[in-house]
């Protein structure tokens, strides 16, 4: 029998913060969120833009730790959308570059942690040096159990329904599935990630109270929480504050 994998536990935080207490059924099981700010944070210091974005990895790191402390048990981040192609070519660049620096340095701190790491998004225009650090990391993590961190890499929630419609376009005319055959459920499997569980909470950092065409479909049920702080002064207290808000709203899900 293969040895079982040893998983480090989180590091506490600095200030010491500890996760609120909560009931089980009130902690998230995903939340996505949209890591934005970093422009501004940049620009009230003098900075370059470039430099928020660096600014915020800590912030995205610090938040794994606090979502495993907590018991989260899927994040989804907002990398690189399929719309950022259309900033500065030198922005593109420093966030491509930035993504594949990230994956390399960070994925055996995330292996130790038990994170499984999978890339979600579109293969189209994404370098293929940035994939290929995705996909190692995918790789390097692909038996850990204790938090999924969905990187959403050149990922748009429209771009996603169109290529699954694509796809399934193609299965209906290659005869392996009949149109009246098509589902909420099994349209699902046709997304660029079938087992990514629907989102229950949704967070938004900057103030901005936007969805900005991410996980479109995963998010219809999802609770939207939008904190005004610029993302590179987020961390893990973040996610917690947002968890403590989820925890008050009441779930429907269309009953009444
Ligand atoms: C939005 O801030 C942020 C992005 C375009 C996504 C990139 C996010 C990061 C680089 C954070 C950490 C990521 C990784 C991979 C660790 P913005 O530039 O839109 O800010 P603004 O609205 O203030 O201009």
């Amino acid at each position: 029998m293969a040895n079982k994998k040893k998983v480090v536990a989180p590091t506490a935080h600095w200030t010491g913060a500890k996760p609120p207490k909560l009931k089980p059924d009130q902690i998230p099981n995903h939340v996505a969120v949209v890591m934005d700010g970093n422009g501004r944070w940049a620009k009230e210091r003098g900075m370059p833009r470039t430099a928020g974005h660096e600014a915020g990895e800590a912030s995205l790191l610090d938040m794994v730790h606090g979502a495993i402390e907590i018991g989260v048990k899927e994040l989804s981040a907002y990398a690189f959308s399929t719309e950022n192609w259309r900033r500065s070519p030198d922005e593109v660049k420093f966030l491509m570059g930035f993504n594949r620096e990230v994956m390399r340095s960070r994925r055996d701190e995330m292996n130790d942690l038990g994170v499984r790491i999978r890339w979600v998004g579109r293969e189209q225009k994404l370098w293929s040096s940035v994939l290929s650090e995705l996909r190692e990391a995918e790789e390097l993590t692909k038996s850990n159990k204790v938090l999924t961190l969905n990187m959403c890499v050149n990922y748009g929630g429209r771009a996603e329904i169109v290529d699954a419609i694509t796809s399934i376009s193609k299965a209906i005319k290659s005869k392996k599935i009949k149109p009246e055959s098509i589902t909420e459920k099994n349209f699902a499997k046709y997304l660029y990630s079938p087992q990514m569980s629907d989102v229950d909470l949704f967070l938004r950092s900057s103030g901005e109270q936007r969805t900005s065409n991410f996980l479109m479909w995963q998010s219809a049920y999802a609770e939207m929480v939008f904190l005004d702080v610029l993302w590179p002064d987020a961390d893990r207290r973040t996610l917690w504050n947002a968890i403590e808000i989820y925890a008050e709203r009441e779930r429907r899900f269309g009953k009444a």
